[in-house]
């Protein structure tokens, strides 16, 4: 696969894909973890001579301009961070862009419209990869956090121009491919989250390559119940009791330590002021449901973290967006934050997590993507990857 550093990019059209999308409120970004993450690799450019022409999506438009969705913010934000202005344009595609292309310098950067205004963007359509390829010379990608998407701006003019990775996509894959092709161990893994049925590949695809499989989150409570304890009224998939216990004895067999709680904070009710108590797991009372990890349960996964070379976390430990559930979650973020272990953060939830506690810079690594870490770390090949190396 070539890397930014393989293209001579002075003088040269630029087109790079970025994953801009953030979180917004009423105009204005409210995390930009992702467009710091990208500086790296549009400085270069910029500091390079390249003219750099950014694209991104953002939510998920449809097909259609929401105006909502528009990029201004992030252009204002990018701008501020990088001390330079952003042209940014309304249209994706067509003559404003190739007009503002025509009007800058070596060395700028422009910002085009969400490219999920776009139909062809998702479809991958032949007119707008055409229209992207026609605006450049080269083309990188730095979007890891959309490498599972096969669209226009991700795989489809990967195709048309000289592609690159761009440094967050390359280390990302760096990070998480060394992790799971050779990694140091003891190597631990920490699966959280509210659903089995999330989680049924990743689960599958790490107890051929964990030494410990830690278990936390909603998604516990099914392996619970498949130990045979009563789960009350905690969530239960019913229909994935009989995989819950496959994988219990497929970790069996490969030797495997299979980590489930082994006593919870129960509540009375889904809300920040139910009721309240620390049970073991074999004491759920029928009517009460198990909303976090407990104080045993918290001591013994925080040891095994303690004690491992390499820790990959992804999902919360239970519903830490409110304070009376967040203390596992909180456990296990300054268990990562502590050990001498190498701690990647898989994205989505757990990223959200860290950053609230403030614990992000003590991380080795916060991956920048969601459904993209979960699918990598499924083992699955990435399109938006793939079609870099094809080059
Ligand atoms: C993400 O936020 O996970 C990526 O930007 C992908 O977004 P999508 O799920 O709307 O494709």
């Amino acid at each position: 696969k070539k890397t930014l550093k393989d293209l001579d990019v002075k003088g040269k059209k630029v087109f790079c894909r970025v994953d801009f999308n953030v979180p917004m409120s009423e105009g204005k970004v409210t995390d930009d973890t992702r467009i710091k993450a990208a500086l790296p690799t549009i400085e270069y450019l910029s500091n390079h001579g390249a003219i750099t022409i950014l694209a991104s999506h953002l939510g998920r438009p449809k097909g259609e301009v929401v105006e909502e969705l528009r990029l201004d913010p992030v252009a204002e934000r990018l701008s501020d961070l990088i001390e330079k202005e952003v042209v940014k344009t309304d249209a994706v595609y067509g003559n404003e862009v190739n007009e503002a292309i025509s009007q800058v310098s070596e060395g700028d950067i422009i910002l085009i419209e969400n490219v999920r205004f776009e139909a062809g963007e998702e479809k991958n359509g032949e007119d707008l990869v055409k229209a992207f390829a026609n605006m450049a010379d080269y083309y990188v990608n730095d979007a890891f956090g959309a490498a599972h998407r096969a669209h226009a701006s991700t795989t489809g003019v990967a195709e048309k121009l000289p592609a690159a990775a761009g440094f967050l996509m390359e280390k990302e894959i760096e990070v998480l491919g060394k992790a799971l092709e050779n990694p140091e161990r003891p190597f631990t893994a920490i699966i959280g989250g509210a659903k089995v049925k999330d989680k049924i590949n990743v689960i599958d695809h790490l107890l051929d390559k964990v030494d410990n499989l830690i278990i936390g989150g909603g998604l516990a409570y099914t392996f619970v119940k498949a130990q045979g304890y009563e789960v009350g009224k905690s969530l239960l998939e019913e229909d994935k009791i009989e995989l819950a216990k496959e994988f219990m004895k497929k970790a069996e067999d490969k030797g495997v330590n299979f980590i489930l709680p082994v006593d919870v904070i129960v509540a009375d009710d889904f809300s920040e002021t139910a009721n309240t108590k620390e049970v073991g797991i074999d004491q759920i009372p029928a009517d009460w449901e198990a909303l976090d990890i407990g104080t045993e349960t918290r001591k013994k996964y925080a040891q095994v973290v303690a004690d491992s070379k390499l820790i990959i976390w992804n999902g919360p430990m239970g519903v830490f967006e409110m304070e009376a559930f967040a203390n596992g979650t909180k456990a296990v973020a300054d268990a990562l934050a502590t050990t001498e272990g190498y701690t990647v953060i898989g994205g989505g939830d757990s990223a959200a997590a860290v950053e609230k506690f403030d614990l992000s810079d003590k991380m080795d690594h916060v991956s920048t993507g969601g459904g993209a870490s979960l699918e990598f770390m499924e083992g699955k090949v990435l399109p938006g990857v793939e079609a870099l190396s094809d080059k």
